[in-house]
């Protein structure tokens, strides 16, 4: 077999067998495919498609390039989430607290950013001494010893997609659907959680803009997840304006923490309600939503969702008193500015791809491969879609490594604002929820 003889018949739209899927996958971890050949490949696959077998069999390929977690390894209920990506989205450091402090294991494989949308590993990596990269039995033995781990895609776990991913993100190949449901299902598949609950994002600072597209990437994904025996849901979340208001790295781990301790903002609470509580559904560890949100709201009071995540935080080489006192250990950038409203009205679009350009274009993400990410830099938006504003009203604070970047960050940000004169309805985040099975 030949890697250019795949990549040919991938551009002129013809199926893959298994055997070449295979093939493939194998070159990827071996490092016998080059860059060069495997974006070319991507790209192909992006603009010309994969069929359903073909996405089920390079997400097996893909779930199966590195160790594995045994079924059985984690008494079950195991449950993992995962979002298709957004601006400003810490749903994974509120989520995976909440269900463990609510007694359900949480095994989660996270992501770096990808494009203009945030990761929760880079997010992570603001705190000191934390580390992803747990090898499968470290991860195994937190997951049982605390109830949570959140662990990279690594040389040991799901090393196609580790390879794959930096290299998408880098080559213009992210927002393809057979590529985003492999992705995403192999860490999934291979982190051996028996219920997965996915945030599928819709709008203009998704990777899928339309949310007909973000529906049949959401059922593809069940499809491959309810074939490979698991107990799969999937909820379509907006994500036209951020998700919160911090957007970055540090101050998004900040946002989560506040969330924990009662004071996160409604649209970020709402997504990881919904998400925690179908999970607990799924697990059977609760007869209804409403149940199971009664339930999580009483652990969020309680304080031990805030207390997991600095277990967690402990667990993987964090400080022993990262919780108490965060500011004291996450990264600050040096240089502060404010935007403000330039003239009165309600504003009716804070367009979370534009934001997402303007962290991306602080340092917060990757324009090249490998790239470190400046952690400290990012911005908080002090007004969301409907809120009235007068002339002079902040709208955003800019967290910038230097006053140059600040300037430009505040130009390419006040694009991002849209005004009415009449009043406008803040929208709604949740748009559906679909269970495995519904038509
Ligand atoms: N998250 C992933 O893990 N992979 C993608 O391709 C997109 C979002």
């Amino acid at each position: 077999m030949n890697v250019v003889d795949l990549i040919r018949k991938k551009r002129d739209g013809v199926e893959l067998t298994t055997a070449e899927i295979r093939f493939l996958v194998d070159g990827v971890c071996s490092g016998q495919i080059p860059d060069y050949q495997l974006a070319a490949f991507l790209m192909a696959a992006c603009c010309r498609g994969l069929g359903r077998r073909e996405t089920m069999e390079l997400t097996l390929a893909m779930a199966e390039s590195g160790e594995q977690v045994r079924p059985g390894a984690i008494p079950p209920p195991v449950v993992d989430k995962h979002s298709t990506g957004g601006v400003g989205d810490k749903v994974t450091l509120v989520v995976v607290p909440l269900l463990a402090a609510a007694g359900v294991r949480v095994a989660k494989l996270s992501g770096r950013g990808l494009g203009h949308t945030g990761g929760t590993v880079d997010k992570l990596q603001s705190i000191p001494g934390l580390r992803t990269d747990l090898s499968l039995g470290e991860f195994v033995q937190q997951v049982r010893r605390i109830g949570a781990a959140i662990a990279a895609a690594s040389t040991e776990l799901v090393p196609a997609d580790a390879r794959l991913y930096a290299l998408r993100d880098v080559t213009a190949t992210v927002d393809s659907l057979p590529l985003i449901a492999s992705s995403v299902m192999a860490k999934k598949l291979a982190g051996g959680a028996d219920v997965i609950v996915l945030d599928v994002k819709h709008g203009r600072g998704a990777l899928v803009q339309e949310v007909e597209d973000a529906r049949r990437l959401a059922e593809l994904m069940l499809e491959i997840g309810t074939r490979a025996g698991r107990r799969m849901a999937a909820i379509l979340s907006s994500m036209d304006q951020p998700l919160g208001r911090a957007v970055g790295n540090a101050n998004e781990v900040e946002e989560a923490i506040a969330c924990l301790k009662g004071g996160g903002p409604p649209d970020l609470e709402d997504v990881a309600m919904q998400i925690a509580a179908v999970a607990l559904c799924l697990g059977k560890e609760a007869r209804s939503v409403e149940e199971a949100r009664d339930r999580l709201r009483g652990v969020l009071r309680s304080g031990r969702a805030a207390e997991k995540l600095g277990a967690l935080v402990r667990a993987q080489g964090g400080p022993v008193d990262f919780l108490e006192v965060p500011q004291r250990y996450l990264p600050k950038a040096p240089v502060r500015g404010q935007l403000r409203a330039s003239r009165a009205g309600y504003v009716d679009a804070v367009d979370a791809l534009q934001v997402g350009e303007v962290a991306c274009g602080l340092g917060a993400g990757r324009r090249l491969r490998g790239q470190p990410v400046d952690l400290g830099v990012g911005l908080e938006l002090h007004a969301k879609i409907g809120d009235r504003v007068v002339p002079g009203q902040p709208l955003a604070t800019v967290h910038a490594r230097s006053a140059a970047d600040l300037e430009s960050a505040l130009t390419a940000l006040s694009c991002a604002f849209g005004y009415r004169n009449s009043p406008v309805q803040p929208p709604r985040v949740l748009t559906a929820t679909l269970l495995a099975g519904d038509p």
